[in-house]
């Protein structure tokens, strides 16, 4: 007899990266929804019709169709962001996953898979992340989550995102286990290598960008397009400061008060950035920026020494050759982000659309739309394809 197609609902499908593993996987997508017109567009002319322009707090839940079997949601992230200083309970886009939390409570799906950065693992000292556990385990959900890492999965990317998975059909929530890994690893021999940045977006390398899709020995290539600055203004220290000075006057005058490293890790917020301040082992210390340093200052009480050291800063050109972000080429590349896409090796350009796009494994026929840094975004948004894809199998393999 054959199987019934397994159906899903997806929220906050952006381009569509996680909803297209699952359709990988043979599941049938009915319903989706985001509010930023080019992902629609994208999503729509790649992956289907189905999905639904809007912002979801004003969907109501008759509008999502019944009976379905998966929810998705790669809720938004920039409420979590561990790169959003301004992280907070109260920000209200981190309560978006109530959103989730609605459509899970109507329409009562077996299973639901959420995304998102790492940082919503230590907001508020966990405590985010406690209040959404509960949430889901508080409407008949058994909730589990990981941090998975894109690229023990055969992405050549070192993505790391939080994926939650939830069922209420008594099940265990399986995650996918491990298939790629440094081909050295006396511990995991069965894992392939590593897949480096160079096996996939080599080809490209010396291929000027364009606007329109050319053939290049045989597949069509869209979207090789890219910001063409490799410098760029910025702000900086306009003294030289030495780390280690810093940290042992920051250390003395810490042991001075009463506050312990941890405590100021609390006073500001942060999971770990003020340990950084006080230890220099293995070159892993941090400056504070000038506005924690004037924090700081009310907290350990310090004299002006280094006040201007620290905290005078000045406009500065970064040229690529000073920036991190250079794309590996023999290893797994950094995250793709949403903002800035990283230099290519060549140094002349940023990585293309479609670079960034084979980063997270999107096939070569998927065609973004919307204007470059639209498009950027969206991919910087997205689930890893094939993460997804070996996610949807798991949930596949339960619910069957
Ligand atoms: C992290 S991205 C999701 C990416 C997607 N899971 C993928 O794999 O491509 C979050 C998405 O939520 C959308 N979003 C944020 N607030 C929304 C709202 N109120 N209603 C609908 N979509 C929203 C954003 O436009 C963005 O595309």
């Amino acid at each position: 007899m054959a199987k019934k197609k397994l159906s899903v609902v997806g929220l906050f499908s952006g381009c569509g990266g996680l909803d297209l593993g699952f359709k990988n996987q043979g599941f049938d997508i009915i319903w989706a929804n985001d509010f930023e017109k080019d992902a629609v567009k994208t999503y729509r002319e790649n992956i289907g019709d189905h999905i639904v322009l809007g912002d979801i707090t004003k969907i109501p839940s008759s509008e999502i169709p019944n009976d379905f079997d998966v929810l998705l949601g790669g809720f938004p992230c920039q409420g979590f962001s561990v790169a959003n200083i301004k992280r907070s309970i109260k920000d209200e886009r981190n309560f978006l996953y109530l959103e989730m939390l609605r459509i899970l409570k109507d329409k009562k799906p077996k299973f639901f898979i959420a995304e998102n950065v790492k940082g919503i693992l230590s907001l508020q000292g966990g405590e985010v992340m406690e209040m959404i556990l509960k949430d889901f385990k508080e409407i008949g959900y058994k909730v589990d989550y990981r941090l998975l890492k894109a690229s023990d999965y055969g992405v050549p990317q070192n993505r790391e995102r939080v994926i939650i998975i939830g069922n209420n059909i008594g099940v265990d929530n399986i995650f996918p286990p491990i298939t790629h890994g440094l081909g050295n690893d006396l511990f995991n021999n069965s894992t392939k290598p590593y897949v480096p940045v160079k096996d996939v977006i080599g080809h490209l390398k010396s291929v000027r960008i364009r606007d329109k899709e050319f053939n290049l020995n045989g597949t069509v290539i869209h979207n090789h397009i890219a910001r063409t600055n490799v410098s760029e203004k910025f702000w900086g220290r306009k003294y030289d400061v030495n780390q280690h000075d810093i940290c042992d006057y920051l250390r003395e005058w810490r042991n001075k008060s009463e506050w312990s490293t941890k405590k100021i890790d609390e006073h500001f917020g942060y999971a770990h950035t003020a340990g950084h301040w006080f230890r220099k082992d293995n070159n892993s210390g941090s400056i504070p920026n000038p506005e924690d340093w004037w924090e700081l200052k009310k907290l350990l009480n310090f004299d002006d020494k280094y006040d201007d050291q620290v905290t005078i800063l000045e406009e500065k050109t970064i040229v690529f050759e000073q920036s991190l972000r250079i794309s590996n080429w023999e290893t797994p590349s950094d995250t793709i982000t949403a903002t800035g896409p990283e230099i290519h090796p060549n140094k002349k350009r940023r990585m293309s659309v479609r670079e960034c796009a084979i980063l997270q494994t999107f096939p070569d026929d998927f065609v973004f739309y919307g204007a470059l840094g639209s498009m950027y975004k969206q991919i910087g948004n997205a689930v890893p394809v094939k993460l997804a894809e070996v996610i949807a199998r798991e949930v596949k393999e339960q619910l069957y």
